[in-house]
């Protein structure tokens, strides 16, 4: 790719500095940044060392902060013991046991409040419930289900014991299901009766029978969540109802102590091939950052009630739902439909009765809900609201301007946060009281992150309106450790372009002149449609799994609401007659997360 491609056509000029008020009670204040900049800028591994040693709870400390004798598999904090659910729920239980850590809101409009204390005792008994049924460290376990308390319940479970977790999202197909169970070899899969989205109870039971039957040997039990009540085939022998699997189990669980780089979750993203890709984080780098910026970018304090409206399949819904906020402490909202249930100002609505201080979703989203008028918002107060976040895709100004001015009363900074599946954690943000932000940029790298934009021989683009490579120079504690089985994978996709010296994060990009960051969108096969990664490649695979499809090619085109929709070029085949190929290896979506 020549730079003269990636040009950028975007001119957004205005800035909004960050309202006086909110620097003044921010976390991190302008000094603080100009000395955590300096601190990194010196030190890049103390940088991290220090904060590793301050912010996580570790039964054994590290003495090893940084390894990199296997580049570009790099290990954090390798020698150090922990565990996450701990570093998520037990370190409360004496200072908030008490405080709300999960609202859950169902899309029918059922409400349940768990404790911090109640959560830790639901994570205990279901890691009982799951080490009773034989399951134990390293062993994968699939978690297919709605976004309920459970899903979260189970991914704490899971890392309680040492499992390592994989959540499909549930909008995903039985055939995705299936490579997906197929690739990590699962032997547990926990899921529901169904869930509840755009009205609609989702089959998720179902969804998972049918990638069963079609081999998964790996798989011995299968956990059933009863949440729709609508009726379902157990299988004897293989299949259990979730509540009668916990029954009798003791509400505390002594933690499995794992090493630092011990897999924490595999979670399947789309690559420029038919088959996705499993991203391996490690336990103690991945929770530092994840902590970490929900505490710089969301500023959050003890009294602010956080929701991140993305799925928990996704990699936002891990990140800054299940391990961030809960990390941190904070009281977090889980709503399990889409926007649009009964109407438009759902949202709205959730924020109103559920007093959301900070709000983070998708441009696509905002788009959605940008389209529908200001006289829905203006239906609900948000008078909590002080601080608003973006993801996922890049935010058009227009719709920037929209979020501040209608959701944001003009009050609320902006956080537009890049990062990706690969990274863990937001990697380019503003700092919400020391940034000033532009309409559709990222602004500028966090506090101990490298990023730069480099042409295709790998030099730092200097032009303000040229375009280049976003890479990122350094290693970072969040990032992915490899491909799951597939290291070779790891290396080509992300290291070898610029002979492993920088990680190649397959977005182009563009900087100002003030240095702030502007992504301009893949330069890969992938697409990126509602905020969702989905390889050209993948979905060319499943159409032509069908049998009348004789060819397909897929592009991206620009959709005014999703950012990019697919196109498929199919050409069929010739009247009634059948193509016999074998099974795809790729996956499809069948649903879109609306996150
Ligand atoms: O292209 C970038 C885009 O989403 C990709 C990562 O997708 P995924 O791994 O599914 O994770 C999405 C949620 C973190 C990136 O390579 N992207 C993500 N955030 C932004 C973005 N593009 C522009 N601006 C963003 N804030």
């Amino acid at each position: 790719m020549a730079d003269k491609n990636i040009k950028s056509v975007l001119l957004e000029e205005r800035t909004f500095p960050p309202p006086r008020e909110f620097t003044a009670r921010a976390r991190i204040k302008p000094a603080d940044a100009e000395n955590l900049r300096r601190r990194a800028r010196e030190d890049h591994v103390g940088f991290w060392a220090d904060l590793a040693a301050a912010e996580l709870t570790w039964q054994k400390p590290f003495t090893k902060a940084f390894d990199d004798s296997d580049a570009p598999n790099y290990r954090w904090f390798s020698d150090g013991r922990l565990n996450a659910s701990v570093n998520c729920l037990d370190i409360h239980l004496n200072e908030r046991g008490h405080k709300t850590a999960l609202i859950f809101e169902g899309e029918p409009g059922d409400v349940r409040r768990l404790s911090y204390r109640e959560l830790h005792a639901e994570v205990c008994r279901f890691a009982n419930a799951l080490k009773a049924q034989g399951i134990g460290r390293g062993d994968r376990v699939i978690i297919y289900m709605p976004l309920v308390p459970e899903i979260v319940i189970a991914m704490h479970a899971c890392n309680r014991i040492g499992a390592i977790h994989s959540v499909v999202f549930g909008g995903f197909s039985a055939p995705a299901l299936r490579d997906r169970i197929e690739d990590t070899e699962a032997r547990v899969v926990i899921t529901a009766d169904g869930g509840w989205r755009g009205g609609q109870a989702i089959e998720l039971k179902a969804a998972a029978d049918k990638a069963l039957s079609a081999g998964c040997p790996s798989v011995q039990r299968v956990i059933v969540l009863r949440r729709t009540g609508k009726p379902v085939a157990m299988q004897p022998g293989r299949d259990l109802w979730w509540h009668e699997v916990i029954e009798g189990h003791a509400a505390a669980c002594e933690p499995e102590w794992v090493d630092a780089e011990h897999p924490l979750f595999v979670l399947y993203t789309s690559g420029s091939t038919g088959k996705p890709k499993g991203v391996q984080h490690a336990t103690g780098g991945y929770l530092l950052q994840t902590k970490l910026t929900t505490q710089w970018v969301f500023d959050l304090r003890d009294d602010d009630v956080f929701w991140c409206t993305a799925d928990v399949g996704w990699v936002t819904g891990h990140s800054y739902v299940a391990y961030g906020p809960l990390a941190m402490g904070a009281t977090v909202v889980l709503y399990e439909g889409t926007p649009t249930v009964p109407d438009g100002g759902r949202f709205w609505r959730n924020c109103q009765n559920h007093g959301v201080t900070v709000f983070y979703t998708a441009p696509t989203a905002i788009r959605a809900l940008m389209k529908l008028g200001d006289e829905l918002p203006g239906k609900y107060d948000l008078k909590r609201l002080r601080l608003l976040g973006s993801v996922g895709e890049p935010i058009n100004p227009e719709a920037w301007i929209w979020y501040h001015r209608v959701i944001g009363n003009g009050r609320c900074p902006i956080v537009d946060t890049w990062w990706q599946t690969e990274t863990g954690a937001i990697l380019i943000s503003p700092l919400p009281g020391v940034t000033s932000t532009k309409p559709g940029s990222c602004t500028q790298p966090l506090p101990g992150i490298d990023a730069d934009i480099v042409d295709d021989r790998g030099n730092p683009v200097k032009r303000a309106d040229a375009g280049g490579y976003l890479v990122i120079r350094k290693p970072w504690p969040s990032m992915l450790r490899t491909i799951w089985r597939n290291n070779d994978r790891y290396i080509a996709g992300y290291w070898e372009k610029f002979d492993n010296r920088y990680y190649v994060a397959g977005d182009s990009a563009h900087r100002d002149k003030d240095g702030y960051f502007w992504i301009m969108g893949r330069i890969d096969d992938v697409l990126n449609v509602a905020g969702h990664r989905l390889g050209t490649m993948e979905i060319e695979s499943a159409l032509v799994a069908h049998p009348r499809v004789a060819e397909a090619a897929v592009v991206g085109k620009p959709h005014e609401i999703k950012g990019e929709a697919v196109f498929a070029y199919v050409v069929t085949a010739a009247s009634g007659r059948a193509v016999r190929r074998p099974r795809s290896p790729g996956s499809c979506a069948t649903g879109s997360a609306s996150s």
